[in-house]
């Protein structure tokens, strides 16, 4: 367990990962965090796919025209699912879900990625809901929200600059103070 302070620092989006696979122990941890997500009135609307079949992986990196190519590279990734007639509010807690996973994976050594799957299209227009969809055998109620590609990484990245932080967009008490 890392301190948390560096753990967010730390965590940047990795899209280049090496071969070698991840353990059992460790596809568990990344689940635990998903599962223990908040949610809404705890009504847990969120459901994961997880694929580890590179044949799969290739394909789910077609889902859009732009930002899910190096999926294809990646060992696994988490498809992270709400229901819309589960939670009103299934895009937030998919949302926290998606990032859960994000810090445990940092937590392990491991890097990842968000891949924005609601509202992106391929290049024909298709939505990459529908091509996930298809290929995962989803039912039809449960709505895609991202694809969290996690691995090891190629390298390393620079963690965040303090001093680069954008406190203006903080405001104390009302709009505008600062
Ligand atoms: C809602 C959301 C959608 C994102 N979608 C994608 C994506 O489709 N493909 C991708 O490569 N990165 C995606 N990212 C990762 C962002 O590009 C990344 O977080 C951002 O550039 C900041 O970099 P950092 O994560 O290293 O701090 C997404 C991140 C979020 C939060």
């Amino acid at each position: 367990m890392e301190n948390f302070s560096e753990l967010i620092k730390k965590r940047r989006s990795t899209r280049k990962f090496t071969d070698e696979e991840l353990s059992q122990d460790e596809v568990v941890a990344l689940l635990k965090a998903a599962l223990m997500s908040p949610s809404s009135k705890r009504t847990n609307c969120w459901q994961f796919v997880v694929v580890d079949d590179k044949e799969m992986l290739e394909r789910l990196s077609h889902c859009k025209a732009h930002g899910a190519e190096f999926l294809g590279g990646a060992p696994l990734a988490i498809v992270v699912l709400g229901d819309p007639l589960v939670s009103d509010v299934w895009i937030e807690d998919t949302a926290i879900a998606s990032l859960m996973i994000q810090l445990q994976a940092e937590d392990l050594g491991l890097g990842s990625c968000w891949i924005q799957v609601r509202e992106r299209y391929t290049e024909d227009e298709t939505p990459a809901d529908e091509v996930v969809r298809e290929l995962l055998d989803i039912p039809l109620q449960m709505q895609v929200l991202s694809i969290v590609a996690v691995g090891h990484k190629a390298a390393e990245r620079k963690p965040f600059n303090e001093d680069n932080l954008l406190w203006e967009k903080v405001h104390i008490n009302k709009y505008g103070a600062q």
